[in-house]
């Protein structure tokens, strides 16, 4: 049993073809990269995948018990503390008063926000304490699979570079699944088990890459020189840096 099979998966918007004949599989424990360059259809395929929007052909089967989703823009509520946040997804889970408010402490030392961090509104919160929050919030519902749309684009290198440790340690602790949308191969190289390339116009996964070793046990040299080669060498990673606009601005 997969965690999570999408199966010659595509979709249009307005009539023009965005994904076609997606075919990816992440099993129970692994964290797959999908990296492609912008526009390619990875946010569409992440929603399909989370059942967030249907696929217009092929199908997604779901081998998790329940996921959370990750994004780029933590999207906290702006009137909320932020254990108030954290409590939002709890509620809408259905989960009893009791137990909602041990499961916000447990995902605050988990994200290292501290107990007063919890009373502070988001407009009080640094971008990374705001994105922790987001992390916690999705933590807190003890989901076994995650889904994660370039979460760490907006923070600095220092920062990101926490958050991955985070993610990768959360996620080996608990035997969690994961999506992981990214642009940056070395953070793919990072976090990820394996990377699969989507094609720059969503025609298909053009192909994937095993890592060695597990993440979190790579060293930075080895991340490094990944990078390296898979840029110079590898045809697949040629696209990668596409029309990116992030990149041009
Ligand atoms: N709701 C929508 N209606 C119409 N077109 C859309 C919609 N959402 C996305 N698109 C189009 O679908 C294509 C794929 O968008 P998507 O957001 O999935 O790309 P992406 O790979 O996530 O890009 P980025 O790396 O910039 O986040 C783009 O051409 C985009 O303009
Ligand atoms: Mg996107």
């Amino acid at each position: 049993m997969t965690a999570l099979t999408l199966d010659g998966v595509g979709h249009a918007y307005l009539g023009r073809t965005i994904l076609e004949d997606i075919d990816l599989a992440v099993a129970p424990g692994e964290i797959v990269a999908l990296v492609g360059p912008s526009g390619c259809g990875k946010s569409t395929l992440a929603h399909i995948a989370a059942g967030l929007t249907n696929p217009r052909t092929g199908r997604v089967r779901r081998g998790y018990a329940r996921h959370a989703m990750i994004f780029q823009d933590p999207a906290l509520l702006p009137w909320a503390t932020t254990a108030g946040n954290i409590d939002y997804g709890l509620r809408l889970a259905g989960v009893s008063r009791r137990t909602r408010s041990a499961r916000i402490a447990k995902a605050a030392v988990q994200v290292a926000l501290e107990p007063e961090d919890l009373q502070k509104f988001p407009v009080e919160l640094s971008g990374g304490m705001r994105q922790r929050t987001a992390i916690a919030r999705a933590l807190a519902i003890e989901p076994d699979f995650i889904f994660f749309d370039e979460p760490f684009t907006a923070l600095d290198v220092a920062l990101r570079r926490r958050m991955q440790d985070l993610v990768i340690a959360t996620c080996a602790a608990g035997r969690i699944s994961g999506l992981f949308i990214t642009h940056d191969l070395s953070e793919a190289a990072r976090l990820a088990h394996r990377v699969a390339v989507l094609d720059t116009r969503g025609q298909g996964i053009l192909g994937e890459r095993l890592l060695a070793g597990a993440p979190g046990h790579r060293s930075d040299k080895a991340v490094f020189a990944w990078v390296q080669a898979a840029l110079r060498q590898d045809p697949l990673f040629r696209h990668i840096h596409d029309v990116d606009e992030r990149q041009i601005a």
